[in-house]
């Protein structure tokens, strides 16, 4: 029989996590984080992690996609979807997601925060997005870094075994394996532990959702599919993208790729149904 004292204890500590640790406590009560203490703010974004000619510049003519763009019809037919037609992106639908989840749109004070497409506890942005692409055109597959600043990709290293490595960081979640390009967001922790200090985890969190919901949505825009996945292995993700796992890990993830135009219509003839019975 399992020890169960040992989970009670790790259920408590999630919900004293997820109660932000704003309960009175004297310590607490005096924190302070480095900010308040003047230490110096870390960097908005992460340094290049490859040489220059390893960048692809992303392209911004968005109004040249076909996109769905009423929002009722958006956040109707927003849906997981787990079966990919295996068609590759265009470069211009990647760099429409990269910027609809983590673009910049401007930059406040002197280098004191970034603005960008979602919202962030403290504009602190504290998330880099590294990706898995197997299908978009013009590209080489492998492991990718997205550099929000220059609304550029690098190219990490090629990949050997690429529907291997997607299937073993996603938990052997094997229809993933099948998407053209999976993004994993990764925490540089000490950019946004800077300003909320043992404050800090849980908003970062509650940042994560709004990065997948709004992927979802330029999916559903773009009629392609996604599916956020928070099954995956911490480890693999980390070894992938050459993180350190302690100063900089994943936390949230999501494969894209084509999908059946019936998948995408399944929650309209739901909708329908649910008007024709008055529902
Ligand atoms: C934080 C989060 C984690 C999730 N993790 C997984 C996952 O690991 N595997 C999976 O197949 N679906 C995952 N999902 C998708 C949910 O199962 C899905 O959103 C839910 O069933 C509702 O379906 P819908 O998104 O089509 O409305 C996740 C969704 C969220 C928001």
């Amino acid at each position: 029989m399992i020890d169960r004292s040992i989970s009670d204890e790790l259920i408590a500590k999630g919900r004293e996590f997820m109660k932000g640790y704003h309960d009175g406590t004297p310590y607490l009560e005096e924190y302070e984080s480095d900010q308040d203490l003047k230490l110096p703010q870390p960097p908005l974004v992460k340094t290049p992690m490859a040489d220059e000619s390893a960048r692809t510049k992303l392209p911004m003519d968005f109004d040249a996609l076909p996109m769905k763009n009423d929002l009722v019809s958006l956040i109707r037919d927003r849906k997981s979807n787990r079966i990919f037609t295996q068609q590759p992106l265009s470069l211009l639908q990647l760099s429409f997601l990269l910027w609809a989840t983590q673009g910049i749109k401007s930059i406040r004070g002197k280098s004191y925060a970034t603005l960008r497409t979602v919202p962030c506890g403290g504009a602190r942005h504290q998330y880099e997005a590294y990706l898995l692409i197997r299908q978009v055109e013009g590209l080489q597959p492998g492991a990718y870094h997205y550099l929000p600043m220059e609304h550029a990709i690098e190219f990490l290293h090629p990949v050997e075994d690429l529907e291997g490595a997607i299937n073993d960081s996603l938990s052997g979640q094997r229809w993933a394996a099948k998407a053209a390009v999976v993004f994993y967001w990764a925490m540089d922790a000490y950019r946004v532990e800077w300003r909320y200090g043992i404050y800090a985890h849980r908003v970062a969190l509650i940042d994560s959702g709004h990065i997948g919901q709004n992927l979802y949505l330029a999916c559903t825009g773009l009629g392609i599919g996604t599916c956020a996945i928070a099954a995956f292995r911490h480890d693999v993700c980390n070894e992938i993208f050459g993180l350190d796992g302690t100063n900089e890990f994943v936390v949230y993830t999501a494969p894209v790729g084509t999908v059946r135009p019936e998948d995408l219509k399944e929650e309209q003839a739901f909708y329908k149904f649910v008007e024709e019975q008055g529902l």
